[in-house]
């Protein structure tokens, strides 16, 4: 029987679920409060259905393992859609179908897909509750595993009823696509592979997912609603919605400068945004805001501020170890669910490079014995932890201020074994928008079918809910709306050497790009010109504790300059698609560009 709050007055949401749940047939309704005897109720009802395996109790306190379907492990971007009113208005680098048709395609799909299931429904905050740049949105899903996740992920429940009032909310509508008749047995992990659809109507803020229930495609408050949907909301509005970690950078005075940092998916904000200094080089120090998402607005005082909407980590597994994100581990250490790693013989969990010495036996991500050497992979490579931001010790106390912090940098970077040095900043703020919507990368398991280098301008291909030419544009506009700008810095951590090795040790070594970008925003750090922008000399780099000679350090910044040349020639591509919502200051600035290649 529903237990729709006795308090509840807002019409239009009851109505909302009422339309929802004729459409899609649950056999039950249950509004969630959000509460820890709800999630602890849920989590073991999956324990007892056998979707999730509890963790062993003293080395991962009330923590779980869930495996996917081998098919649903990632979003799924070719069935991705903004579905706005005109299609000019996605742009060429989303897919588009009209937003009528569309509806009533996936009707079709809805109509009678949560037969024999609980329909959920999950009232959210994307920012601390009662922020002014905080949104409410409510979820429906028929799946716990999101339900659990979302109280995770973000603030749920009758809390943010209570804030939502009469009140409008983004409407978000989630189906695994599996509905079960009458005796019919479930699966571990329900969905419909071959039919999902992750679908955006900027125009009425209302999201429909079918057929995954898999992080992005599922969770529908983190890519949906805060970057798709957030980022048409922000063009209208005038603030940016963004796929950027942000941190705190504090200096051995104890002055803390705040900046925001976006790289494509599976490319290093976790660890960028909990690193820590390396041995022999203490004193700088990381305050964690948030790791994915970050909300800026302009405040009164002419600066921009950013919250993370986030309440917790979703963060790749594989490569997380004490080594490379202590602060990560110590993250998970309990509370946490983890999707896709493999179990170990002790009940505990693993993954690739988590540690030196490889167990002597696993169950892996689909559940098959897992010895060294077999040729399987323990954990898929997309294998993802869901974690309090509050368990993270890095985190700055400042994480939850409604107002956001003052954001003084923005960074970009991609994973590019080539061409890009180390750091440089922006002569400009227009040069600056030019190298954040240049950005490449190349392919990493977060997404489905993705080869070889893309671009991915600001890190937000996947995630911009409008015409990327408009939002290029949105971000030249800031110029002129905003006082203060934050400086734009572009960085790689990922150059390689003719071996194919790394020419930078990276991960906390990162450190000291971050002290140099921070004495430039001071105005206290060297640098000289150099075609790229401004970047720092050998001797401009704090090396203290770190044997890495100027040799190197030159090869890492070496200009290549006839592949430089063609890397810009190829922006043109990403260019000429964007047609008229071109903004003509990127021809200027790629003109410049060449001009400085001589
Ligand atoms: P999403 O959650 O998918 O948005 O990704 P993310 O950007 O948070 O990715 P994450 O931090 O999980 O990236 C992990 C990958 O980046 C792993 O393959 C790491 O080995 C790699 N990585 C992170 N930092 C560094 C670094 O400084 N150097 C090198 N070489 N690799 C790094
Ligand atoms: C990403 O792919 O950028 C992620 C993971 O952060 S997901 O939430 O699945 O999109
Ligand atoms: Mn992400």
């Amino acid at each position: 029987m529903p237990n729709t709050p006795t308090d509840l007055t807002n019409k239009n949401l009851i109505a909302w679920v009422e339309d929802i749940a004729a459409l899609c047939q649950p056999a039950d309704i249950h509004w969630c409060d959000g509460s820890q005897e709800e999630y602890d109720r849920l989590c073991l009802s999956l324990v007892n259905d056998g979707v999730f395996i509890p963790l062993n109790a003293d080395k991962r306190p009330n923590s779980f393992l869930c495996r996917s379907d081998p098919k649903d492990v990632a979003r799924a971007e070719d069935r991705t859609f903004i579905c706005s009113a005109e299609e000019k208005d996605a742009g060429p680098t989303n897919n588009w179908r009209n937003p009528e048709i569309m509806k009533q395609q996936m009707t079709g799909l809805f109509e009678g897909s949560m037969r024999g299931r609980t329909l959920y429904v999950i009232p959210f905050s994307m920012g601390p509750l009662g922020s002014d740049i905080a949104q409410i949105g409510v979820q429906i899903s028929d799946s716990p595993y999101v339900v659990v996740n979302m109280r995770i992920m973000a603030r749920i429940g009758s809390a943010v009823l209570d804030v939502l009032g009469d009140g409008e909310y983004i409407k978000c509508l989630h189906s695994v696509g599996y509905p079960l008749s009458e005796g019919q047995a479930d699966v571990a992990w329900p969905c419909d592979v071959d039919n999902r659809y992750i679908v955006h109507f900027p125009d009425d803020k209302n999201i429909w997912s079918y057929g995954s229930g898999y992080g992005g495609n599922a969770l529908l408050g983190k890519k949906c609603v805060a970057l798709r949907i957030a980022s048409s909301m922000a063009r209208d509005e005038g603030w940016l919605a963004e796929h950027m970690l942000i941190v705190g950078i504090e200096s051995p005075e104890g002055k803390t400068t705040y900046i925001a940092g976006a790289f494509p998916s599976a490319c290093g904000k976790t660890n960028l945004a909990m690193l820590i200094s390396p041995e022999g080089y203490e004193g700088w120090k990381i305050k964690t805001v948030g790791d994915d998402i970050a909300w800026i607005k302009p405040g009164d005082d002419g600066r921009l501020y950013a919250i993370n909407p986030e309440a917790g980590f979703f963060g790749v597994a594989p490569g997380t170890s004490m080594q490379s994100n202590p602060s990560a581990m110590a993250s998970m250490q309990e509370n946490t669910i983890f999707t896709n790693v493999a179990l170990t013989d002790d009940g505990d969990v693993w993954w690739e490079d988590m540690t030196d010495e490889l167990p002597e036996h696993l169950i892996d991500w689909q559940g098959n014995d897992w010895t060294p050497g077999c040729g399987n992979l323990a954990a898929h490579p997309n294998a993802r932890f869901t974690a309090p931001a509050s368990q993270c010790p890095s985190i700055d106390p400042e994480w939850e201020n409604p107002k956001g912090v003052p954001i003084d940098a923005f960074i970009f970077g991609g994973r590019l074994s080539n061409i890009f040095p180390l750091v440089y900043q922006s002569f400009d703020w227009q040069h600056g928008v030019y190298m954040a919507a240049t950005v490449g990368s190349e392919a990493t398991a977060a997404a489905d079918n993705q080869v070889g280098i893309r671009r991915d301008p600001m890190a937000m291909l996947p995630f911009c809910g409008y015409n990327m030419g408009d939002y290029w544009q949105h971000w030249l506009g800031m110029e002129g709306k905003v006082k203060h700008l934050p400086k734009i810095f572009r960085v790689n951590w990922f150059r390689k050497d003719e071996d194919g090795k790394f020419l930078w040790p990276g991960f906390g070594q990162n450190m000291r790009v971050l002290q140099w970008i921070s004495e430039s925003i001071q105005g206290e750090a060297g640098a000289e010109e150099t075609v790229f922008g401004m970047s720092p000399r050998y001797e401009n780099l704090n090396w203290t504790g770190l044997d890495y000679s100027s040799e190197k350090f030159a090869e890492l910044m070496a200009l290549e300059k006839e592949a430089s040349v063609k890397e810009v020639e190829s922006q043109s591509v990403m260019f000429d698609e964007l047609g008229d919502a071109l903004p003509k200051a990127m021809i200027v600035q790629r003109d410049k560009a060449l001009d400085r290649l001589g």
